[in-house]
């Protein structure tokens, strides 16, 4: 492995940073050594409580149970707007800069308490009450944010799903939800492109009876279908409600939301969060790893449809009274300077981004960075996936001019917030690398065996105690979460990725070492994608991997089966693609898909992706053992028809 080229606290950053080396190495220690007490100590500092707790924390791995600061209430969406106003009811909380340039609009605290009061007392009219799921499927608009602390505020709980998300995925959302609301809008815009949100939320709630309600927000004016009693505009619903709406105090423990992701099985889980802790985290990771000052201009790229989005867009920030950027379009519309324009525009200071759209825009060149001043960033970061050091370096030079750290954030929607990064007046930097852990997060690489390594090694990376934004269950099937994350090593959180660990204790993020796919910085499953290919009429069974790919760090590799008497061509390949767009959504569409004659399975008919991966990435040389196969001879064929050559 060549040497990383390690990248020095920047002196003037330093000079001003929250969090210098000494302090974090005493917050750490004390984080670990006396958990309860650090976090009793963060709990009182970042937020707002109506009554005290009993406990700060009961967990226990084993049993894969967890509870923090049981026997309190407090209210989200005061926290996160409320309890700002006597300081802040004139501060922007919300810049939105629309899929326009020329569209923009700022929302101070108070607007954003009206907005979310009166909102909250819609979804009371029309019947939602505390525990009740909503399902938020919208574009990047302010409403979205409206949506989901209204939802906070009364105690309901929200489920946003990803607008990209097609009809079929929503339909499942909302189903295993149980939602008993929608919330959408007419359209949505992209990139100049427009999305039928609510033409496709009406094909998703076809059919489902649970849900009663439907709030369409007017974005573009564009072409909807009305039904009845269901449906309302917002613009018209909110005109005769109330800005005094109480927000309900709920338990510590209480839903906040649930968040659908894919796992290497079955159908997309709904990851459940609670309310206080998964607060504090998100608060307190966003203070720190973003080195947030009072008056910062903060932008995270991520869509609210995404954990990046919950807690780095709306959480986070708005418990820290911060001013967050919220953008409804796309890195590259009108041109590929757009970011670095509405940076110098809205004079932003800290910018959060993933290494797919990094690589994306490095591959335009630096000329429409460069033609642009960025005098005002101070820090960059990044999430999602590995970032390669070229495109660090270039984020770093090009992009930060050599003056702002970067933050590689490692985190999971399962983990609820950031839970390895260099606190960048900290932490020098190593591109390439998340480096080391928050507060109270125990990261540890596991042997198959199921016992810890120590020192510089790779592993499977675990986690060995609780933290306040950790999962606590899975929608509908709480054994579903034991299985998934706390049986590999028992009395750990298995996170489903490889790391190692270098002589520093930095950790290198390796990426996934179950069967799930990280494309453009978006997880898929690759059981849910075969489930969508197998629909097809002509195909008897897929199998699919992920190849490296320049821009997307992964693209999706599908191989297919005929049935007797079927063949590959050109329409067949449009055809399966169509279908994974419509049962899933274009984020999952396969790149490449390779008719074979057959799949490499073993004696009992377990298909062998280990193989299938290697030939997708052309390592033909370490295959490993084929001899277990049933008909080693099928290898053979894949290699000769191999695609991605
Ligand atoms: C998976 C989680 C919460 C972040 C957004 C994605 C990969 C995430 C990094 C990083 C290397 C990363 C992991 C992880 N990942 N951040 N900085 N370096 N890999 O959330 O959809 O829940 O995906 O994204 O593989 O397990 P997600």
């Amino acid at each position: 492995m060549s040497k990383p080229n390690i990248h020095p606290v920047p002196e003037a950053f330093k000079a001003q940073t929250l969090m210098d080396r000494d302090t974090y190495d005493r917050l750490y220690a004390q984080s670990i050594n006396d958990p309860d007490s650090f976090w009793a100590d963060r709990a009182n500092e970042f937020l707002d409580w109506k009554t005290p707790w009993d406990t700060v924390s009961d967990w226990d791995f084993k049993e894969g149970r967890a509870a923090w600061f049981k026997g309190a209430t407090l209210n989200v969406c005061y926290n996160c707007v409320d309890r700002h106003l006597p300081e802040r009811a004139n501060q922007t909380a919300i810049i939105w800069e629309g899929d326009e340039p020329d569209q923009d609009k700022h929302i101070s605290y108070q607007e954003l308490f009206e907005e979310v009061s009166k909102f909250g007392n819609v979804l009371k009219d029309r019947g939602v009450k505390k525990g009740d799921r909503v399902v938020i499927y919208m574009p990047m608009i302010p409403e979205a944010a409206y949506a989901m602390l209204a939802c906070a505020r009364i105690g309901a709980i929200h489920s946003v799903v990803f607008g990209g998300f097609s009809p079929e995925a929503l339909k499942d959302r909302i189903n295993d939800a149980g939602a008993c609301a929608v919330i959408t809008a007419d359209e949505g815009v992209r990139g100049g492109k427009t999305v039928p949100l609510k033409i496709n939320a009406d094909k998703a709630m076809t059919g489902i009876d649970t849900v009663h309600t439907c709030i369409t927000v007017k974005r573009t004016g564009g072409d909807v279908n009305w039904h009845g009693d269901r449906d309302v505009w917002y613009h018209e619903a909110i005109a005769s409600a109330s800005a005094e709406c109480e927000p309900e105090w709920v338990e510590a423990e209480d839903a906040l939301f649930t968040l659908y992701t894919s796992g290497s099985t079955g159908k997309p889980k709904g990851v459940v969060h609670t309310s206080a802790g998964y607060l504090l985290s998100a608060a307190l990771t966003h203070k720190y790893v973003f080195d947030y000052h009072e008056g910062d201009i903060y932008w995270c790229t991520a869509d609210v449809g995404w954990i990046t989005g919950h807690s780095y867009i709306v959480y986070g920030p708005l418990a820290n009274g911060a001013t967050t950027l919220m953008f409804e379009g796309v890195p590259t519309y009108p041109d590929a300077s757009r970011c670095w324009q509405v940076v110098d525009k809205h004079k932003v200071n800290i910018f959060y981004t993933a290494p797919t759209a990094i690589r994306a825009l490095m591959g335009l060149g630096n000329e429409p960075v460069t033609k642009t001043s960025r005098a005002t960033l101070k820090l960059l970061g990044t999430v999602g996936e590995p970032i390669n050091p070229e495109a660090w370096e270039w984020y770093y030079k090009v992009v930060g001019e050599s003056r702002c750290p970067i933050v590689d954030t490692w985190w999971q929607t399962e983990t609820g917030a950031i839970m390895i990064a260099p606190l960048p007046g900290a932490v020098d930097l190593k591109p390439g690398s998340a480096t080391l852990p928050m507060f109270g997060i125990e990261p540890v690489l596991m042997d198959p065996d199921g016992n810890e390594l120590e020192g510089a090694t790779s592993g499977n990376l675990a986690i060995k105690s609780s933290w306040p934004s950790q999962i606590r269950s899975v929608y509908g099937d709480h054994q579903r979460m034991i299985d998934t994350y706390f049986s590999a090593y028992k009395g750990y959180y298995f996170t489903g990725d490889g790391a190692r660990r270098d002589e520093d204790g930095y950790f290198w993020i390796t990426g996934r070492v179950d069967d799930v796919l990280n494309v453009s910085g978006h997880r898929l499953g690759t059981a849910e994608i075969e489930s969508a290919l197998v629909l097809h009429p002509s195909i008897s069974e897929a199998a699919v991997v992920g190849y490296q790919h320049d821009v997307k760090g992964q693209g999706v590799y599908a191989y297919v089966s005929l049935m007797a008497g079927k063949e590959g061509s050109d329409e067949l390949v449009k055809e399966l693609r169509d279908l994974v767009t419509q049962e899933i959504g274009p984020i999952a569409k396969p790149d490449l898909i390779h008719f074979a004659p057959g799949l490499p399975k073993t004696r009992s008919g377990k298909i062998m992706r280990r193989i299938l991966r290697k030939i997708a990435a052309n390592e033909l040389d370490s295959l490993g053992d084929t001899s277990t196969l049933a008909d080693p001879g099928v290898v053979d064929q894949l290699i000769e028809t191999r695609l991605n050559k």
